[in-house]
């Protein structure tokens, strides 16, 4: 039996926002591993480079804030000019907040939205119309378990709940002009493989809920690429993720006391 891996990306231009560390960056490699060429972008420029610094193939580095439409224009531009088309969109640059509503400033609830909602929209629009020109595409949206079932302290799960959303109208916008899109919910991720938890502690040394298991990014990076493979609609893992989704479209109140025994005791009030 031959050891070779079939590669599933080859010559595919892949462009993936938030790229430079956590899910992202290993979502990078890993499509690089597969054949794929590869834009990665992120704010922080120093970061980006030594990201793109990693790579064996050709990676271009785009330093683009996705709250920005006209950064996220020249990101689109400079990626078709590089590689003459766009195969597949990654929207998976985001921040968290942690803290209960009644503490969370507007504007960096705002200021969350910014990126997290209208970075995936403004990024969406900008890719379109090179999709449609090309013929096709893919756009996989990283939301998140808490986008399908809100909880405590994360103003976080409704940017997500909002990503859900534009996705599915998305989809049927987009279907006939061969795009597809995906979204992927993942459950929580160890904090030592994102930078995720430490950027969302602005009010303090706040807790989320807690989670059964903890995912690797490299096990969310495989099933980003599997989803990717085969074109799929949604993927929520892993398994606690998933059943506490459908727990929560069968029984609500079920699953408003699963997630409530979860909350840490000193988020209580
Ligand atoms: N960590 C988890 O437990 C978890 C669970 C479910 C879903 N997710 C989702 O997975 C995705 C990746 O998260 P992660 O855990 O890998 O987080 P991370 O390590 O903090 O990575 C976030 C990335 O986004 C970039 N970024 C943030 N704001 C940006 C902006 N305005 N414009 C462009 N880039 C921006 C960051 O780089 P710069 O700061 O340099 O811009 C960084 O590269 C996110 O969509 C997140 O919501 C995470």
């Amino acid at each position: 039996m031959s050891t070779h891996k079939k590669k599933r990306f080859t010559d595919r231009v892949v462009l993936i926002t938030g790229a430079s560390t956590g899910i992202g960056l290993a979502a990078a490699r890993a499509f690089a591993q597969e054949g794929a060429q590869l834009v990665i972008a992120s704010r922080n420029a120093d970061r980006l480079r030594q990201a793109a610094e990693g790579f064996s193939t050709d990676v271009l580095g785009v330093s683009c804030d996705v709250s920005k439409r006209s950064e996220v224009d020249a990101l689109i531009e400079q990626a078709v000019a590089r590689f003459g088309r766009i195969d597949i969109l990654v929207n998976n640059a985001a921040v968290g907040i942690l803290g209960p509503l009644d503490v969370v400033q507007p504007a960096d609830a705002v200021a969350l939205f910014a990126t997290n909602f209208f970075g995936v929209f403004h990024c969406c629009q900008a890719v379109l119309p090179q999709m449609k020109r090309q013929g096709g595409g893919q756009i996989i949206n990283i939301a998140s378990l808490a986008g399908l079932r809100g909880i405590p302290n994360a103003i976080y799960s409704a940017s997500k709940a909002a990503v859900i959303s534009l996705s599915e109208t998305l989809r049927l916008e987009t279907k006939s002009h061969q795009i597809t899109v995906t979204v992927l919910c993942p459950g929580r991720v160890r904090d030592s493989d994102t930078t995720f938890f430490e950027t969302a502690k602005k009010y303090g040394p706040v807790e989320l809920c807690k989670s059964p298991a903890l995912l690797t990014a490299d096990e969310v990076t495989r099933v980003l690429l599997n989803a990717a493979a085969k074109h799929k609609r949604l993927v929520v893992f892993p398994f606690h993720a998933w059943l506490l989704y459908v727990i929560n479209r069968i029984a609500p109140r079920v699953a408003d006391a699963l997630v409530y025994r979860q909350m840490p005791q000193s988020r209580e009030h």
